[in-house]
């Protein structure tokens, strides 16, 4: 059998990070996280104190070893509010995301040989990076129910946070991602769209892994 490539993209707390980790887990699939590169990107944007003006220089002087170190070994610092503000912001110019594209395009050609394929979840994932993927999923909820699932999240965390700030951080990034110029938030071509407002997070896992085993049924003997 050849690898599988399955696309899971969607707004801000739609649930897909949870949903892609649990999946990968139960398929054997690696699982690709874009958007932490993204947030990695404006990480190091933010401690070298780039300047706008310099930032092809700062992109070519960038070795993508180094970058995915950075990423991998500054992990828990880049959810923080000021890095994911960035991370949107810096999000919509073309030459960091053809950096990053890139770079994960060559993760999905060089995946190691133990996985049975690779999840990719993010917002460009089944548009750009993955468009030839064999499944693609577009992952959404209502604003409210987004924010109150983060908020969840945030006071386990023992983050400092309000309802009214999760709701308009989360706001304000939905704007910045599907108005972008380049590679905006959408639902990619062939996509099957699941709104999981009104489900928890065992029937989300359960309407995907059916529809995986309906498209792809020789992951069947898979898990
Ligand atoms: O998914 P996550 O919230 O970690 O992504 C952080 C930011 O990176 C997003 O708000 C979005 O602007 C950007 N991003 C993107 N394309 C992706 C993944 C993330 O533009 N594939």
């Amino acid at each position: 059998m050849n690898r599988k490539v399955i696309t899971i993209d969607g707004p801000a707390a739609s649930g897909k990070g949870s949903l892609s980790k649990k999946i990968s887990k139960e398929f054997n699939f690696y699982y690709m996280e874009t958007g932490i590169y993204y947030r990695g990107f404006a990480g190091l944007f933010y401690q070298n104190q780039v300047n706008i003006l310099d930032l092809l220089s700062f992109i070519s002087n960038l070795n993508i070893a180094d970058f995915k170190e950075y990423v991998r070994h500054n992990n828990k610092k880049l959810y923080s509010t000021k890095v994911t503000k960035l991370a949107s912001k810096l999000a919509k110019n073309i030459e960091i995301r053809r950096f990053i594209v890139k770079i994960q395009q060559g993760m999905i050609i060089s995946l190691e040989k133990k996985f049975n394929g690779i999840i990719l979840e993010g917002r460009d994932c089944g548009s750009v990076v993955a468009p030839e993927a064999d499944l693609k999923f577009y992952l959404t909820a209502s604003l409210k129910v987004r924010a109150e699932r983060r908020l969840k999240q945030f006071v386990k965390e023992k983050k400092d946070i309000s309802y009214d700030q999760v709701f308009n951080d989360l706001r304000e990034r939905d704007v910045q991602d599907k108005n972008r110029e380049h590679s905006p938030l959408q639902k990619p071509k062939g996509a099957v769209v699941i709104d999981n407002t009104n489900y928890n997070f065992e029937e989300t896992i359960n309407i995907v892994k059916n529809i995986i085993f309906s498209k792809i049924p020789t992951l069947k003997n898979k898990i």
